[in-house]
Order: structure tokens, then C-alpha cells, then sequence
């Protein structure tokens, strides 16, 4: 059966080319998006020689009003679309307090506005057909939000929430969504960074070959979140019990008690 034409954004290197390779292979068509035009015709020529599948590369700085729009008219009118991959993205360059103000604002609205505008947009036109998935590369720093540049931890926290709670909206339309949470993993992203990628442990460094697998394994089997290292499913669990464990918790009529003013003596 054709599997039919998933859209990949970020799909000139790292995670994305990945995913672009892989679905390729699985029988999809696609439509490739980034901004560096060679790149996106050499894969073009590449996947298509290689899988015999369709491939239309959609040059597109996401950050241009223009270039976005003419993207999100695509996903909307392009009835063959069955899969939105959000792996467009940047990495901090160092801390927050270290870093322009303005190219912090650039990854909010990278990893945030953009992928936000994308995945609804995705959303209602899949809606509308029954059918449809969409899947959201976030980061395992929105749980670990102590340890990385505060802005990007964010922008990661938000494309986890924004899947959690989309899902529960979409699932009973036939629709389904993933956020996947890789760690360290081989691309580019440290090198536009700045990043000595050396430094970081080896060990906690996996390939995007292996990763993008780990996540589509994890998309086969029906999971809204997957985080590839993670072994012990259990204490993803036992996270999601605890949190929502509080839910009967947080809004109540009184303040708790230990914020009630002190009687005056
Ligand atoms: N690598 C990791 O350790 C890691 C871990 C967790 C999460 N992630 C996330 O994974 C995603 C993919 O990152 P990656 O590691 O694969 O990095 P990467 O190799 O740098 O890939 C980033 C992709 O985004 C595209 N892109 C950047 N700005 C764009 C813009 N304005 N418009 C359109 N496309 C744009 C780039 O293509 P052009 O330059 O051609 O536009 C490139 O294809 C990101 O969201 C990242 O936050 C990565």
C-alpha cells in the first residue's frame, strides 16, 4: 500500500537527513525542507535514486514569514501528506547570561513558533482526513532543565507539552503525534553551535542513525513520547504516575496551609 508523502523539515543534515533516509527507504514520498538548496538537491537526487520514491525538495528559511507560510499552504493542500517530521531546530551557543538577547529570541521562534504553527496546522488538515501523523523532535533537556542553556531547555519543554496535549485531542480522531527526546546525538547542531563535540563523554553520545530507529520503533509501537537512551521504561512511569498523581492537588478553593499568614500576636 503507499505509504504516501511525509514532510521533513530540517532535512538537510543531522536528525532530519536521518529521517529523510529513513522513510525514504520505508516507501514514502517526500517533501524536504531547509534552507541550503544544494543540499537539498543532492539528497533529492540521492533518496530517489536509491528508494525509486518521489522526493521534492521545498527550500524554506522557516524564520521568513514568507517562506513558512508557503510550507504550511503546502502541508495543507497537498492531499497525498500523511506525516509532518519537525526536526528543523537550533542549539544554544553557550548560556543564557553569555548570550545576545536577539539570537535567543531566534531559537524561541525556530523551535517554538515555527514547529508550533506547523504541528496545528498539521493537525487540523490531518484531523479533517482521519488520518495523519505528526512527530515532534523535542530533547531530553525538558526534563533536565538545571542542566543546559535555560532558553533552549524551554523551547524543548514547550514541543513536549504541546505533544502531550495535543494528543489527547487528536488520538480520538485518528490521528497521532510523538515527541522524541534524543540526547547527545552525532549531527552538525554542535559544530553551528560552536561546540567542541570532543568534549562531551563518548559514552553519552549516540549516532542519528541509531536514534532516529530508537524513535521510529518507538512511533511503531504507538508511543506519544519516546526517549531513545532510556532503558528502564519504568522510570518514565513512575514520572508521569507522580505528576499525574498531583493533578487532584493543584487547584483548590484555600491556599495549603503552610502559606497561611502567621496570626498576628
Ligand atoms: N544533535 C543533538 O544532540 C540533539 C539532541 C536533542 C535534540 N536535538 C534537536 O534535533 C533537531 C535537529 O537537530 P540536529 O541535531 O539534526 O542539527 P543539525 O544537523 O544542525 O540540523 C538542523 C536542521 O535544521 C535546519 N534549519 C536550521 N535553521 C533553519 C531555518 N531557519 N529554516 C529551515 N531550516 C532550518 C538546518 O538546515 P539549513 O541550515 O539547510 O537550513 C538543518 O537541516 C533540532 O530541533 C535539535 O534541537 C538535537
Amino acid at each position: 500500500m503507499a505509504k504516501g508523502t511525509a514532510v521533513i523539515t530540517g532535512a538537510s543534515s543531522g536528525i532530519g537527513a536521518v529521517y529523510a533516509e529513513k522513510l525514504a527507504g520505508q516507501g514514502y514520498d517526500l517533501v524536504i525542507v531547509a534552507r541550503d538548496v544544494e543540499r537539498l538537491s543532492a539528497l533529492s537526487k540521492r533518496l530517489s535514486h536509491d528508494h525509486g520514491v518521489a522526493i521534492t525538495p521545498l527550500p524554506a528559511d522557516l524564520s521568513n514569514a514568507v517562506d513558512l507560510a508557503r510550507v504550511l499552504a503546502k502541508l495543507r493542500d497537498d492531499a497525498s501528506i500523511r506525516l509532518l517530521v519537525n526536526c528543523a531546530g537550533i542549539g544554544p551557543k553557550g548560556a543564557v547570561l553569555a548570550s545576545e538577547t536577539e539570537g535567543l529570541s531566534d531559537m524561541v521562534y525556530l523551535n517554538v513558533d515555527v514547529l508550533h504553527a506547523l504541528t496545528i496546522n498539521a493537525a487540523k488538515t490531518f484531523t479533517d482526513r482521519s488520518e495523519g501523523a505528526i512527530i515532534n523532535i523535542a530533547s531530553v533537556v525538558a526534563l533536565m532543565p538545571e542542566r543546559f542553556n535555560a532558553t533552549y531547555v524551554a523551547s524543548k519543554a514547550f514541543v513536549l507539552a504541546l505533544t502531550q496535549a495535543l494528543a489527547v485531542e487528536l488520538e480520538p480522531k485518528g490521528v497521532r503525534i510523538q515527541a522524541v527526546l534524543p540526547g547527545f546525538t552525532r549531527t552538525e547542531i554542535f559544530d553551528r553551535a560552536g561546540i567542541d563535540i570532543t568534549v562531551i563523554p563518548p559514552e553519552m553520545m549516540m549516532e542519528a542513525s541509531e536514534m532516529v530507529d530508537a524513535a521510529l520503533a518507538g512511533f511503531d509501537s504507538g508511543e506519544v513520547v519516546t526517549i531513545p537512551s532510556l532503558s528502564d521504561v519504568g522510570l518514565w512511569q513512575t514520572l508521569q504516575g507522580a505528576r499525574l498523581e498531583l493533578g487532584p492537588h493543584l487547584s483548590l478553593k484555600h491556599a495549603a496551609e503552610r502559606y497561611h499568614a502567621a496570626e498576628p500576636s
